[in-house]
C-alpha cells in the first residue's frame, strides 16, 4: 500500500482557462500577457493553431510563486478580425476544446479553413458545433458521420441568434459566444444545465439565472475587447487525481496549493465529501475573477461507494468521472452511474474504457447506454495487468493513481498520454510517495 504525503505547488495550470486565455487574447485588441500558462499538449495545440492563423504568440519562462519557473505567454492582436487564412489544415491533435472553440472564431473570419485532429479527435461528435454556426450564417461541412475534418467557410456577416444548448457543453457555449462577439447584434445562449463558466467570467458577460437552475448568457456583438492580463490557477481536474491518491493511500495527507475552486469545477469535492471523504478547503480567495484556494486531503479508507445519477451533478463532474469511478471501485468494490451518455463522447468512450480496464483488474461490471455499475471485486490479479489507455489522458491517470495507492502492479499501454493535461503527473506522484 502506498503512503503519500507532502505539499504540491506545481500542479498544471488549468486547461480550460489556459485555452480561453489564449483565444480571448487573440480576439482582444492589444497585448495579452498570460502568466502560468499550461505546458500540456492540448494547450500547446491551441497556441499552434493561433500561430497558423496569423496571430503573434510568444512563449517563455519567468520565476513565479514558490520560486519555480512558470510559463508566460504573450499574444499580440488587432482584435476580432485579425486572423489570416491558414496555408494548410489546422492540426488540433488530441484537443476537442481547441477544435470546437476555435471553430467559433474561424466561422466569423472571411476565409476558408479546415480543422483536423489525431485519431481520437477525428472520431468525436462535431454536429453540435455545426448547428449553431450554420444558424449564424457560416458554411460548415463535416464528414458523413458528423465528425472532423471540420471545413469552415467563414463570413464577416454572422447573424446574432438565440440558442438553447441541446447538451450541457461549455465548449459549445464558448464557441457560440466567440462567434457571437463578431455578430451584428446581441446573441443569447440558454443553458438549461450549467457548465463551467470561465468564458463568461473572462469576457465579463452578463448572465441571467433562470428559476430552473439554468442560465442565459448575453453576448453583445461587435464590441472591441481590450487586452487584459490573465493569471491561470492550478487545474482542479488535475487536483482530483491527487485527491484520489490521498484518499486511497495509507495514512496519507496531501495539500495542493492555489487550485481553481470555481463552483462549476469542484462538484467532485462535494460528491466525495458526501461519501465521507476527509477533504478541507483552506486560504480561499479571488484572483482575476476566479475563486482559488488550497485543497487538503487525508486518507479515508472507510469511504462509502459513489452513486451518481443527477444530471446536474453529472455535468459538474464530467471530467472527473473516470477517477471517481475507479476510486469508488478500489475503496468499496462498488460504483453506480446514470445519465452520463456524454461520457462516451470524450477523448475515448470513457464508460467502455473504464469498464474494460476494471474487468481486467478483476471487477464485475455492467454497462448500459448512459452509464455503468461496478458490482463487486471478483478476484485480484496475480501478475501485472496492462491498462489500455485508448488515447485518453484521464483513463491513464485514473488507473495509475489506483495502482500506486493500492500497490497493485499495472502497466499503461501509453504512459506519455498523460502529457495532454498533466506533463509532470508521475514526477509529482513520485515526490509525494514516502
Ligand atoms: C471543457 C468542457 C467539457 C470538458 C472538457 C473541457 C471546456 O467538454 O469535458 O474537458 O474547457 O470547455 P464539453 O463541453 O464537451 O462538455
Amino acid at each position: 500500500m502506498g503512503f503519500f504525503t507532502g505539499e504540491v505547488t506545481a500542479l498544471p495550470p488549468d486547461k480550460s482557462i489556459s485555452h480561453r486565455a489564449a483565444l480571448i487574447g487573440a480576439l482582444s485588441a492589444g497585448v495579452t500577457e498570460i502568466t502560468n500558462f499550461s505546458a500540456g499538449f492540448d494547450n500547446q495545440s491551441t497556441l499552434g493553431v493561433l500561430r497558423a492563423a496569423g496571430i503573434a504568440v510568444d512563449q517563455g519562462e519567468i520565476i513565479g510563486s514558490y520560486g519555480r519557473p512558470v510559463r508566460k505567454v504573450v499574444i499580440r492582436s488587432g482584435g476580432l478580425w485579425s486572423f489570416t487564412a491558414p496555408e494548410k489544415q489546422l492540426m488540433c491533435d488530441n484537443s476537442g476544446s481547441t477544435m470546437r472553440m476555435f471553430a467559433g472564431i474561424l466561422a466569423a473570419q472571411p476565409f476558408e479553413s479546415e480543422l483536423v485532429g489525431d485519431s481520437s479527435l477525428m472520431k468525436r461528435p462535431m454536429k453540435r458545433i455545426a448547428e449553431p454556426l450554420r444558424m449564424m450564417g457560416a458554411g460548415i461541412e463535416l464528414s458523413p458521420s458528423g465528425t472532423a475534418p471540420v471545413r469552415i467557410r467563414g463570413t464577416r456577416d454572422l447573424k446574432p441568434i438565440e440558442y438553447s444548448l441541446p447538451v450541457p457543453s461549455a465548449q459549445v457555449k464558448s464557441l457560440v459566444a466567440f462567434a457571437a462577439l463578431h455578430a451584428d447584434g446581441e446573441t443569447r445562449i440558454i443553458e438549461p444545465i450549467r457548465s463551467r463558466d470561465h468564458t463568461e467570467l473572462m469576457l465579463g458577460l452578463e448572465t441571467i439565472d433562470r428559476p430552473d437552475g439554468g442560465r442565459v448568457i448575453v453576448i453583445p456583438g461587435r464590441k472591441t475587447i481590450a487586452a487584459k492580463p490573465f493569471y491561470i490557477p492550478a487545474d482542479p481536474s488535475a487536483a482530483c487525481f491527487l485527491v484520489a491518491l490521498g484518499l486511497l493511500g495509507t495514512n496519507s495527507e496531501i495539500i495542493i496549493r492555489d487550485v481553481c475552486l470555481n463552483p462549476t469545477r469542484v462538484e467532485f469535492i462535494s460528491v466525495l465529501s458526501g461519501a465521507g471523504a476527509d477533504i478541507t478547503i483552506e486560504n480561499g480567495r479571488i484572483i482575476g475573477g476566479e475563486y482559488i484556494g488550497d485543497i487538503l486531503v487525508r486518507s479515508t479508507p472507510d469511504m462509502k461507494p459513489l452513486v451518481i445519477s443527477d444530471k446536474v451533478v453529472v455535468a459538474g463532474v464530467i471530467d472527473e468521472l473516470p477517477m471517481l469511478s475507479v476510486l469508488s471501485a478500489f475503496v468499496s468494490g462498488e460504483f453506480e452511474l446514470h445519465n452520463a451518455e456524454e461520457l462516451r463522447t470524450k477523448e475515448s468512450d470513457r464508460i467502455d474504457a473504464v469498464v474494460v480496464n476494471l474487468e481486467r483488474l478483476g471487477f464485475e461490471c455492467e454497462q448500459y447506454p448512459d452509464g455503468f455499475r461496478v458490482i463487486r471485486r471478483r478476484s485480484r490479479p496475480t501478475g501485472t495487468v496492462t491498462v489500455e489507455c485508448f488515447d485518453d489522458h484521464r483513463i491513464a491517470m485514473s488507473f495509475a493513481v489506483a495502482a500506486r495507492a493500492s500497490g497493485e502492479s499495472i502497466e499503461l499501454s501509453d504512459s506519455a498520454v498523460v502529457g495532454v493535461s498533466f506533463p509532470n503527473f508521475f514526477e509529482i506522484i513520485d515526490s509525494l510517495e514516502a
